[in-house]
């Protein structure tokens, strides 16, 4: 694990991935998209201790600068080799495409678990096609999909829980046939429902690449461990046929995330 140690020590041996977001207002002060991005860039690199960055990722979509003029920059960063490829965070099939077309995406990081499965439409099946990596954050679903959160938790301070809908008492409670039918097959495994569901995503698609987060060691081995959790075709396929029964009750679009944003 990497603890207290400086990034150049383990520089060959990850993979480093770093986000930026800008606005058109520090565009037009830099005097070009290509400016500014590499004025975030080398700050976090600094920052990091390294002299490229492996995926650099826009992590939103800014409402004043176009997708395209930041796929031109990342071509001029990708030639001086200061990044190896670049990411869209959050992004429908058609921003995608549009970016695509101008320098191609090793990555999208959007929303994606076995109760969240928007992506499914267009997200997923455009990277397939495209050679580009599908990087699922929150898979675990918050760790809703543990089945260890009750209905009565309350989640504080800077905790993203709070405003995460599928964590509403309400919905904690109404998606219980999710979690039952998780724990089916965790049981059937010998694996926990959390492994299940991050097997579920590997076995389902080879470019998805599920990344949960936890502070806490026994979670993060856990979930490694999800790897060695495999599903065969049948087990998959009787998956796959529960889940279309089961109804989802909250979703980030009921946060506020625009439709456009969503297929
Ligand atoms: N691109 C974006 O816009 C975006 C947005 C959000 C997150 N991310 C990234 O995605 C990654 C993970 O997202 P996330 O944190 O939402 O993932 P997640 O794994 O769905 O949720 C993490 C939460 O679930 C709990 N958890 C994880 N594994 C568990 C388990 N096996 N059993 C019970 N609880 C478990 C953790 O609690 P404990 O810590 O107590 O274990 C933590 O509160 C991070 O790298 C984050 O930076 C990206």
């Amino acid at each position: 694990m990497i603890v207290g140690r400086a990034v150049e020590d383990f520089r060959d041996k990850i993979t480093l991935a770093t986000k930026f977001f800008i606005k058109g207002e520090e565009v037009k002060k830099d005097g070009s998209v290509l400016g500014t991005i590499t004025r975030h860039l080398e700050a976090s690199l600094k920052r990091l201790r390294t002299d490229y960055a492996d995926i650099y990722y826009l992590h939103r979509i800014s409402p004043d600068v176009r997708v395209e003029d930041i796929a031109e920059a990342m071509n001029a960063l990708i030639s001086r080799k200061i990044i190896r490829g670049w990411g869209l965070s959050m992004v429908n099939a058609e921003i995608l495409e549009r970016a695509n077309n101008i320098c191609h995406l090793a990555a999208v990081q959007n929303i994606y678990s076995v109760m969240d499965r928007d992506y499914e439409k267009g997200v997923i099946p455009f990277c397939l096609k495209n050679d580009i990596g599908f990087v699922a954050f929150s898979p675990t679903a918050s760790g809703y999909l543990s089945g260890k959160v009750k209905a009565s938790a309350k989640f504080e301070g800077d905790d993203v829980r709070k405003w995460v809908p599928q964590m509403k008492s309400e919905n904690i409670t109404a998606n219980q046939p999710l979690i039952d039918l998780l724990k089916v097959f965790a049981e059937r495994k010998h694996a926990t429902n959390t492994q299940i569901g991050l097997a579920w995503m590997l076995k389902k698609y080879p470019h998805v690449v599920p990344i949960p987060g936890s502070k806490n060691q026994e979670r993060i081995l856990e979930n490694l461990g999800a790897c060695n959790v495999v599903l065969s075709d049948d087990e998959f396929g009787e998956l796959e046929e529960a889940l279309k029964g089961i109804k989802i009750h909250g979703s980030r679009k009921d946060v506020g995330m625009p439709q456009e944003f969503i297929d």
